[in-house]
Order: C-alpha cells, then structure tokens, then sequence
C-alpha cells in the first residue's frame, strides 16, 4: 500500500513510489482517495505497465500505449469533483518544469468506479467547496465542448442542476445533499470524459502549480471569465443551461448574466475567492508569470475543444482579467 499522497501528483511523485509497484506486481490497483491520489495511482499503474515509457511521450494526448497487460483498476473518490474514478485523465505536473500536463487516453478509463457516498460524509468544508466547483465547472464546459454530443449534454445538464439544487446545502453539511452531489460529480465527469473540456481547465492546468492554487479553487475562479469570453459563440448553449438550472432571465443574454453571477455568489457562500489577488497571488509575481502561462495554457489539450479559438493574447487577457476581477470585452 502506498500511503499519504496528499500533493498533486508529479513525475517525481511517480520516481519515487513506481519501484514499489514493480515489485508487489499487483493484479488491480485501486486508486483510493480525492482526486490526487487517484490520479497518482492511474500514473503509477501507466507507468508500471509501461517502464520505458517516456513523460513527454506520455502527453501526447490519445497516444498512449494499451494498458491492461499486468493490472486492472478500481476507482474510489473520497471527495466530489474530479471524477478521476471515471475518467480517461491522470493530471501530472513534470517536475522539472513545473507545466501540469493532463494526460488523456480511454486506457486511463479505470475498469471500475465504486461511487460511495459514505466515502465523503466526513468531507472537510474547503475540499467540498473547491471539488464541488470543480464539478460545476466540468458540467459547463462540458456542455459548451466542441465534442459535445446529445450524450455527453444530458449527463452533462443534469449534473449541473443537481449541483445548482444541492452544492451549497451540501457545503452547509447536508447529508443528503452530499450524496447528490457525489452522483452529479460522477455524471459530469462521464461527461467531460468524452465531451473533453475548455479553456478553464487550460488555465488551471498551466497556473495551478505556480500561483499554489488547488485545481477546483482555480476552476472557481476563471470559470466566469471564461464564460465571458466564451458567450460570443455559445449564448444560446449557457442560456439554456441558465435555464434549465432554474436561473432568472428574459433573453439569452440576461440568462449567461444570471449563469455568471450565480457562480460568483457561490463562490463567495463557500468562501472561495472570485480572482486570483483575491486568492493572495501578488501583482510582482503574477505579473513575472503571466506570458509565460498564457503560451503554455494555448498548449493545453483542453484549448483544442474549448469552443472558441483562442490565441496567447486572448488567453493572457482571460488570466489578467482573472487577476484583477475584470470584466471580458473580448
Ligand atoms: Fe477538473
């Protein structure tokens, strides 16, 4: 059993446990814990199947080689959001660059999900605020994906009005509501794992390490930024999801408004901040960081089916914006 993983996983994370792998060789490996810890297990399981696989190769996304040779994998979430116990993700920073890469591929999908909500009764406030945003922010770039099928839209809208009726509760220590919730965040990530995702994910992904933010939190954050950039060919697809939410508004425009601002105020009910200096990134360090993130960020595979082409200065905009709480006009 390797034990503590607590940290978001890293190539230096996998150095140093994959020789334990190696010599239990385990018939199923069972990822157990929130979403670093099984995202740490499926890297450890890749990368014992695949010993003289390379990390750069790795990133490749839909490139990876077939996995299933020596072990299975089971999936258990003790928090609700990532939905790792579904997907066909593991999310690993290199660390020796410091990028986050997710890498994706259908043989990362484990062979079982046990989606328990005993498992999360306990749940601490903070990780059943920033997981949950994670989920909400899944369920709406999900259903703006370029992807997107008739499929992916109704796990995808169900799972958002699940969590519109039950995150807070859940937050306030609703048991009932926490179960809900623990389903809706596996419906989004049955998703997302085919509808793929969007720019806020880029921008989590290539920030996240850096600015020290917890991918949920930082999800939290640039959603609304990003549903601004994004409404200008996809209004019609926030407003129905406004919509079917139960969100206030006569025309499409007033129901993105509505969509934009029930997500602040939720954020602010949960005590997750609204923009990154409200998060305590300093204005020296973001500002010596931001070009850089924004190239890496185009890089990301979930740039590549976010709905709207995005290029470096867009992107740069997004997280300057994201920083100082600003409105997108772009
Ligand atoms: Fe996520």
């Amino acid at each position: 059993m390797i034990e503590g993983i607590t940290d978001e996983p890293s190539t230096n994370l996998v150095n140093e446990h994959i020789n334990t792998v190696h010599d239990f060789e385990p018939d199923w490996i069972i990822g157990i814990g929130g979403g670093s810890p099984m995202d740490a297990a499926k890297a450890l399981w890749l990368f014992h199947e695949h010993p003289d696989l390379s990390f750069e190769a790795a990133t490749k996304p839909f490139e990876l080689p077939e996995l299933r040779s020596k072990s299975k994998f089971i999936g258990i979430p003790t928090t609700s959001g990532t939905a790792s116990e579904i997907s066909n993700l593991t999310v690993i920073t290199n660390s020796e660059t410091g990028v986050k890469y997710p890498l994706a591929s259908f043989e990362l999908t484990p062979d079982l999900a046990i989606i328990d909500p005993v498992m999360v009764e306990s749940m601490p406030k903070r990780v059943t605020a920033y997981s949950g945003m994670d989920a909400v922010t899944h369920s709406i770039e999900a259903y703006v994906a370029k992807p997107r099928t008739t499929f992916t839209d109704a796990l995808a809208i169900e799972a958002a009005e699940i969590l519109k009726n039950h995150l807070l509760s859940s937050y306030q220590g609703n048991q009932e509501s926490r179960e809900q919730v623990h389903y809706a965040q596996a419906m989004a990530g049955m998703s997302f794992a085919n509808a793929v995702l969007g720019n806020v994910h880029s921008l989590a992904h290539k920030s996240g390490p850096t600015f020290e933010v917890p991918h949920g939190c930082a999800n939290a954050i640039y959603l609304p930024y990003v549903i601004q950039f994004n409404r200008s060919v996809v209004e019609d697809r926030f407003a129905a999801l406004a919509r079917r939410i139960g969100l206030e508004g006569q025309t499409d425009k007033e129901l993105v408004d509505s969509l934009i601002e029930w997500i602040r105020e939720l954020n602010r009910e949960m005590d997750v901040p609204n923009t990154l200096h409200e998060f305590g990134v300093s204005e020296e360090f973001f500002k010596e960081h931001v070009d850089t993130m924004a190239e890496n960020a185009v890089q990301d595979p979930c740039s590549g089916t976010n709905p709207r082409e995005t290029s470096v200065d867009e992107m740069k905009q997004l997280l300057v914006a994201a920083y100082y709480g600003q409105e997108v006009t772009i």
